[in-house]
């Protein structure tokens, strides 16, 4: 039988969830992959088809992040969207000795797992400190934290494979789940909720707002005055709601109308520009930020802001053109396709 937990302390034994066939299916069967020190090989395997393991989440263009923000021993180092701590742990490493690193995440779920997995790597609360937070609050953070700015600050806006792969937290578009989509399930209100207090002519400027929808008054007019409890019912709501033609790709309406339910629920334009106008003041002279969007909203406001910041001498130097993934990385990780990066120095 193989171990049922993850947890480095010896709980009391459980069975592992039981799955039908060869291989496990559904995100809480795939034990081995949530167990990465214990299965190193079948999380290689996984790494090695392009897939990421279930409850992990590979960071993106890493090699191009640290070159911009060239940590160096000392530095004063925040991540405004920790994740699982990919880019932190690389950033962490580089800034030793004397360092330290203020990882924020709006997520209460993932965090505390993330601290855990940096305390046992050896990066104790001199060195790293986690705080759940909007980045939108980060002079907050940052003046309870450090007596200054910081050297460096990294954003890597979106979601984290673990929770769109965790369907529980409702943000898939191919597994069963409440159709919530929140970051912090413990504010605001789910995407269920948010939709169905939504007229249609807002849903159908969001939709094209938020995700360029082509067919966003068509869907918005489908969806209107209907409740949708499951992502799976809002899928094939969509799905019904396009029209009949070969060159759609429907699967592509689906993913942008998640997109644009997604960041309405979060709020994440209004966070993504308090963020913006807060950064200067935030960064040390001489200090660092790099950026990684993942669609055109997102890009088009960190690419005026860094603009309007080099115009009125907040940025010495901003990046001249965005940097994109290389062939290999998308590759080996189909989720870094529509990645952008972007950096500016004070
Ligand atoms: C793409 S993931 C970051 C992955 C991370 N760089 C890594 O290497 O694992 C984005 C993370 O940012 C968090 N996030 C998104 N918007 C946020 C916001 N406005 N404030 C704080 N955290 C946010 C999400 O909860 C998610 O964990």
């Amino acid at each position: 039988m193989a171990p049922a937990s993850s947890s480095s302390s010896p709980g009391p034994h459980q069975r592992r969830p039981r799955y039908r066939g060869k291989h496990p299916r559904r995100f809480e069967e795939k034990y081995k992959e949530h167990d990465p020190q214990r299965y190193g090989e079948t999380v290689a395997k996984v790494l090695a088809s392009g897939k990421t393991p279930a409850g992990t989440h590979r960071p993106i263009m890493v090699a191009e992040i640290l070159e911009i923000l060239s940590p160096r021993p000392g530095d004063i180092a925040v991540d405004c969207t920790l994740g699982y701590g990919g880019h932190t742990q690389e950033i962490l490493t580089r800034i030793q000795p004397g360092g330290k690193l203020i990882g924020l995440d709006a997520d209460p779920i993932e965090l505390p797992k993330t601290e855990a997995r940096l305390r046992a790597l050896g990066f104790g609360p001199d060195t790293f400190t986690a705080h759940r937070s909007n980045f939108a609050g980060l002079p907050k953070v940052l003046a309870s934290v450090a007596a200054n700015g910081a050297d460096i600050i990294l954003a890597d806006l979106g979601v984290s494979s673990m929770q769109i792969d965790d369907p529980a937290r409702g943000f898939s578009i191919k597994l069963e789940g409440p159709l919530d989509m929140r970051m912090n399930p413990e504010r605001g209100q789910p995407a269920s909720v948010f939709l169905q207090k939504t007229s249609v002519d807002a849903l159908a400027f969001l939709l094209l707002e938020n995700a360029d929808e082509p067919h966003a008054d068509a869907i918005a007019t489908a969806l209107d005055g209907k409740a949708f409890a499951t992502t799976m019912s809002l899928a094939a709501a969509i799905r019904a709601a396009l029209p009949r033609s070969k060159s759609d790709d429907v699967d592509l309406s689906v993913r942008r109308v998640f997109q644009a339910l997604r960041i309405a629920v979060n709020d994440e334009f209004s966070a993504l520009d308090t963020f913006l106008r807060n950064l200067p003041a935030c960064l040390n002279p001489g200090g660092r930020v790099a950026i990684l969007t993942f669609h055109s909203g997102e890009d088009r406001r960190v690419k005026k802001s860094f603009e309007a910041g080099l115009r009125d001498g907040f940025y010495s130097e901003i990046a001249p053109e965005v940097i994109r993934p290389t062939a290999a990385e998308r590759a080996s990780n189909p989720r870094s396709t529509s990645a952008k990066l972007r950096w500016a120095r004070r």
